[in-house]
């Protein structure tokens, strides 16, 4: 098959299309898919936004984006096939008369419409009230809508809800963007095609496993957001989750949108809950203030442009998660995420048990555990902490920890790393909802994550302080040192 009739024609319009992510993101991840001919060659992207700009001004305005967010120099050819593709809406989202000019432009072409909302949640209502008014909504067309989902389980339903007045959920694809990152990914390879984890990936063999998402910038300006969600809302209600339920669900039946989603599902459903009773022993929240990051002084949460002063709003979680279910009785998943912290650094380390016994006792008194590390980013790839002989002629047997080492920068040398954006459009464009979050999945980590908020706010404490350019506070060590386990770092 031509690779450019894998997906049929259609329209993709982005509503928002001037803003950050799809300047960021969006467009150059369609670039992308271009060059890569993934995209039906009479496909249309269609930009709208509220400004006022003609066709060339917007193509002008995507080459610049283009041109600033792709690595490496841009093919001619491809960036003239993809210009002429872009088309541009001017477009109140608000005003629902205002999509009569859409429906005008939307009649020149495929009758199949991918809707990507890339605007804040508020007004998705508005959106498809204005496409449903000029029946610009069909069986065929999909909706893209970007994590996160409301800011608790009501506004999610709330969302979910004016959604799917006019789009079936099989219609619906909600983006948590770190499921289209190789590595998360590549966790589904990693223990479903790997014999050595079919047996050894439970509380028979797991000792604990601890995810870690770290990120040295700060707010980044974000106060009309971030304040207001905070890290819990921003990162554990969605990435975290995502990769928790990936590592703990029950093998599928295969690779398909429902049997994965399902499994995933039931995997955070199985989450024990933390709540006003055990949420000081399960959890820690904290915020950056002042420190130094690479040597340089940065400031603190409430000294940052704009802050809001009085904020209580954590930068940083930790949290001793629990799954009760038969596989995972017993084996803490500690999850930890904060802003400001050294390096940009996300990794899964799976700690196997310990030996039960040390034949190797003359020269090594205390075996360390095998541990198996998942390096999400930067720096991707997978290590096997082991015990290995040290070659040599002595009488006794001298023994040393080593790993296996598979760097993907190393193995994989020529690869380009693939965006998550371009995974996930290319994934929207084959109409695969594998790798999307289903409503119900959604619910469940508001459930979970919404009574951990409740806990936090019925203590009103603050956060505990951490320096910027540190691991967090001191009570996220205390969380796991607790049960005799130290963070990996
Ligand atoms: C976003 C959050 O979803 O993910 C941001 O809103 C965060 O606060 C970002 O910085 C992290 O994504 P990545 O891909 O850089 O790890």
């Amino acid at each position: 098959m031509n690779k450019l009739d894998c997906q049929s024609a259609s329209e993709i319009v982005i509503f928002g299309a001037l803003g950050d992510l799809s300047r960021r993101k969006l467009l150059p991840a369609l670039y992308q898919l271009e060059a890569c001919g993934l995209i039906n060659e009479k496909s249309r992207i269609v930009g709208v936004a509220r400004q006022n700009h003609n066709v060339e001004e917007f193509k002008t305005i995507v080459l610049e984006n283009i041109s600033n967010f792709i690595e490496g120099t841009l093919d001619e050819e491809v960036l003239a096939r993809f210009t002429a593709r872009l088309v541009y809406q001017q477009l109140d989202m608000k005003e629902a008369s205002a999509y009569e000019s859409l429906a005008v432009t939307l009649s020149a072409g495929n009758d199949t419409r991918i809707y990507y909302f890339s605007t804040p949640p508020a007004i998705y209502g508005d959106i498809c009230d204005g496409l449903h008014n000029v029946n610009l909504i069909s069986d065929n067309d999909r909706v893209v809508m970007e994590k996160p989902i409301g800011h608790c389980l009501e506004s999610s339903k709330v969302i979910n809800n004016l959604i799917a007045r006019f789009f079936t959920e099989n219609q619906i694809y909600r983006i948590d963007h770190y499921l289209g990152k190789e590595t998360v990914l590549n966790l589904l390879v990693l223990r479903f095609a790997n014999s050595l984890f079919t047996t050894n990936w439970d509380r028979n063999s797991i000792d604990h496993v601890q995810i870690t998402v770290a990120e040295s910038v700060g707010i980044e300006g974000r106060w009309g957001f971030y304040d207001d969600a905070g890290q819990m809302r921003d990162m554990i209600q969605s990435h975290l989750l995502q990769i928790l339920s990936l590592l703990a669900m029950e093998p599928p039946a295969d690779l398909s949108a429902e049997s994965i989603r399902a499994e995933k599902l039931k995997a955070v459903k199985a989450l024990c809950p933390i709540n006003r009773t055990n949420v000081k022993d399960k959890t820690v929240r904290g915020q950056y203030a002042d420190g130094f990051l690479n040597g340089i002084a940065v400031p603190g949460y409430l000294n940052e442009k704009d802050a809001n002063t009085n904020s209580k709003t954590e930068t940083f979680v930790a949290i001793k998660a629990e799954i009760n279910n038969w596989r995972w009785s017993g084996v803490p998943f500690y999850l930890r995420t904060g802003k400001r912290m050294p390096m940009k650094h996300s990794e899964i380390v799976v700690h196997f048990k310990e030996q039960p016994h040390n034949i190797f006792k003359d020269s090594y008194n205390d075996l360390p555990a095998n541990k198996l590390t998942i390096r999400l980013q930067p720096d991707e790839g997978v290590e096997l902490q082991m015990m290995n002989k040290i070659p040599g002629i002595a009488s006794q047997m001298n023994i040393q920890e080593n790993k296996l080492d598979l760097s993907f920068n190393d193995t994989y040398q020529n690869q380009r790393v693939i965006d998550a954006y371009e995974r996930l459009m290319l994934e929207v464009l084959n109409g695969n909802q594998t790798l999307f979050v289903s409503r119900e999945e959604v619910e469940a980590a508001w459930t979970w994550a919404d009574s951990i908020i409740d806990a936090w706010q019925a203590t009103n404490e603050a956060p505990k302080s951490y320096a910027a350019g540190s691991w967090g506070p001191v009570s996220s060590i205390s969380l796991i040192a607790r049960d005799d386990r130290q963070w990996v770092e």
